[in-house]
């Protein structure tokens, strides 16, 4: 991956985004659930989406003047929601990186049984958002990301991560 650059992650609730995004530092991951607990005390309360992603906004804003990498950890499923990022980093001259997250719908749809109510995601949501994020990958290129990367094995990687932080 280029440094600095703007990762961006595409996928279903339950894909493993956050998983993933943990690899980096925190403090170069953006996750739209915590910009939303931050404004409401609610990850999960939609109501506070807007200002969730003013607030993200603001700050990827500054870290991309910076040029400071960045992961963008949020579904990123609507092409509008993606290109608005692509914008932001070219402005600022950071590179792009989309990865989608090739995780089975069916593996992020049991993930959400796990999950306490107010963070659950409806399944009819979660099959909704998948097929958006497979059907924009042949497109990713085109929507004006440097590189593209389908992350089809990360579904399996959480023993060796867990394995790499005890
Ligand atoms: N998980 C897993 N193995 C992986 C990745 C994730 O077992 N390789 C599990 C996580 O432990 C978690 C669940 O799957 O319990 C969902 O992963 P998460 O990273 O939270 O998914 P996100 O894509 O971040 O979901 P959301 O959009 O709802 O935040
Ligand atoms: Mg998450």
């Amino acid at each position: 991956m280029p440094d600095p650059a703007l990762v961006v992650l595409i996928g279903a609730a339950g894909s493993g985004k956050s998983t993933f995004a943990a690899t980096w530092n925190p403090s170069q991951v953006l996750e739209l659930d915590a910009f939303r607990a931050m404004v409401s005390d609610e990850a999960g309360d939609q109501q506070a989406t807007a200002d969730a992603v003013a607030a993200m906004r603001t700050v990827l804003e500054a870290r991309l003047t910076r040029k400071k990498t960045t992961v963008i950890d949020s579904t990123n499923c609507e092409r509008a929601v993606r290109a608005g990022l692509v914008q932001a980093a070219r402005r600022h001259g950071v590179p792009t990186v989309a990865v989608l997250m090739g995780t089975p719908v069916s593996l992020c749809v049991i993930r959400q049984t796990a999950r306490t109510p107010g963070r659950a995601v409806p399944a009819d949501t979660v099959r909704a958002q998948h097929t958006a994020a497979t059907a924009a990958f042949p497109g990713l290129r085109g929507e004006g990301f440097d590189h593209v990367v389908f992350a089809d094995q990360l579904h399996r990687l959480e023993p060796l991560l867990q394995r790499a932080s005890d």
